[in-house]
């Protein structure tokens, strides 16, 4: 008997991020499709009545090569069954938090979330979106969606009253500003006859966006990417600095999407957050240790992100023993520190230079005049003062300018798929100075 590598495996083989895939599937997959093979794909079902148009997405990922898991929700099992599924996919459908496959996991989600590459859901309902927007985990499936840190793509498929909901409307813009993917619904014939937005997109093209977002991989595979990250601090004695709000957590975000993308990517960073792995790290603290890290790599790098906030002054004296109280209130004499953006603007040579500008008004303008100053290809501007951008929050609302006199307006998103928005610019400026 041959062997039908779209059948299940006793046990999952490991995600390819963990540097192993399975055998591709039976047929030659198309090449816009290439991003899928090899690939663990949880396939999230949910109960509506385009259920039955999973079991062609299901298929179309098993004939591209995507090793498919599906997980029903039990209303998703009214409309289909599991026995379907698990003929078609690369594993036995599952259906329970709390059984497992065949001998039984303990937690199936945790696992599911950690070895997927990519989950789709389709259909998504208005109450998955509604669930996953809240962060309810209460069944398989959103526990996975809550487990994973893979890219997520929902297509959602409901009535066009549901559809344009605010509720359903405002849960989507939330899952979109943490970086869920979308397959937006098309128009057409809806269950009980009625015409109107909401169907679910055709399976081709759930699939085509599935191997879109995988696609993205690799996009920046052999380019060198140097990101900082943090706020600088700068002594006036052992337990004082002067600082500022900046969390990190942007730099951060550049350096886990570049890296997630296939970049070769140092992260000088002031703070003590994970950093991507196989990054190179170097943790910094002043504005002096920075500017030698960065300038002392800036020849082998072909991107810098200044994202750091780099203090502008330090004490002249920084002193050797804690101050005291009793001294009086001290004189701090401040000098200014090196301006490692300026500095790296006046030597490059092939570099891609992406300065930050945190600004409290008159935000364009700024950015503007740091962009011509400092020999910068790419500002990223935003208005620290809103509560919704800028520091210690997860969203960012930017403004991008570009060295050509280009303006884009970023809406508000999270910091992670602004991140790949800047590395998209990043990309296309690496193409035209090739
Ligand atoms: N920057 C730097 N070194 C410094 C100060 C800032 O490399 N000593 C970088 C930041 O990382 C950021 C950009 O420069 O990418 C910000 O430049 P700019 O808009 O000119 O801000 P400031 O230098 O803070 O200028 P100002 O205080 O006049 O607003």
């Amino acid at each position: 008997m041959v062997k039908d590598p779209r059948r299940r495996q006793t046990s999952p083989p490991p995600s390819s991020a963990l540097g192993a895939s399975r055998p591709t599937g039976l047929m030659e997959a198309a090449p816009e499709l290439a991003a899928l093979r090899g690939r663990r794909v949880v396939l999230g079902v949910t109960g509506g009545i385009a259920a039955y148009k999973a079991v062609e997405i299901c298929r179309r990922l098993v004939d591209a090569g995507a090793h498919v898991i599906p997980v029903l929700t039990e209303d998703a099992l009214r409309f289909v069954g599991a026995l379907t599924f698990s003929a078609l996919a690369s594993e036995p459908a599952r259906t329970s938090l709390f059984t497992g496959s065949e001998g039984g996991e303990p937690i199936p989600h945790t696992r599911l979330g950690q070895t997927a590459d990519l989950v789709v859901i389709a259909p998504a309902t208005a109450k998955l979106l509604g669930k996953y927007a809240a962060g309810i985990s209460d069944d398989l499936l959103t526990a996975t969606l809550l487990a994973t840190r893979a890219p997520v793509l929902v297509a959602p498929a409901m009535h066009s009253e549901m559809w344009e909901h605010a509720a359903v409307q405002e849960n989507l813009a939330t899952l979109r500003r943490r970086g869920v993917h979308v397959v937006e619904p098309a128009s057409g014939r809806l269950a009980g006859g009625d015409l109107g937005e909401g169907r679910l997109a055709e399976p081709a093209v759930v699939v085509a966006a599935g191997a879109d977002v995988l696609g993205r991989g690799g996009d920046l595979a052999g380019v060198r990417v140097l990101v900082t990250a943090g706020g600088t601090r700068e002594a006036i004695d052992p337990v004082r600095f002067i600082g500022n709000r900046s969390s990190g957590k942007m730099g951060h975000a550049i350096a886990d999407a570049a890296a997630r993308r296939g970049a070769a990517v140092t992260l000088v960073t002031t703070t003590d957050r994970l950093a991507p792995p196989g990054a190179d790290v170097v943790r910094v603290t002043t504005a002096e240790e920075l500017h030698d890290a960065v300038l002392g790599r800036f020849a082998e790098q072909d991107v810098v992100v200044m994202a750091a906030a780099v203090a502008d002054f330090r004490p002249k004296v920084s002193a050797p023993e804690k101050m005291k109280k009793r001294d009086g209130v001290p004189d701090l004499h401040l000098e200014p520190t090196p301006d490692v953006l300026a500095a790296l603007g006046a030597r490059k040579e092939h570099q891609i230079l992406v300065g930050f500008a945190a600004e409290t008004e008159r935000v364009h303008e700024h950015a503007a005049a740091t962009l011509t100053s400092k020999h910068v290809d790419l500002m990223v501007a935003n208005d620290v003062s809103a509560r919704d951008a800028g520091f210690e929050v997860d969203t960012n609302r930017a403004t991008l300018l570009d060295s050509r006199g280009g303006i884009e307006e970023v809406p508000l998103l999270s910091k992670l798929a602004l991140a790949d928005v800047i590395l998209d610019r990043i990309r296309i400026a690496l193409t035209q100075t090739a």
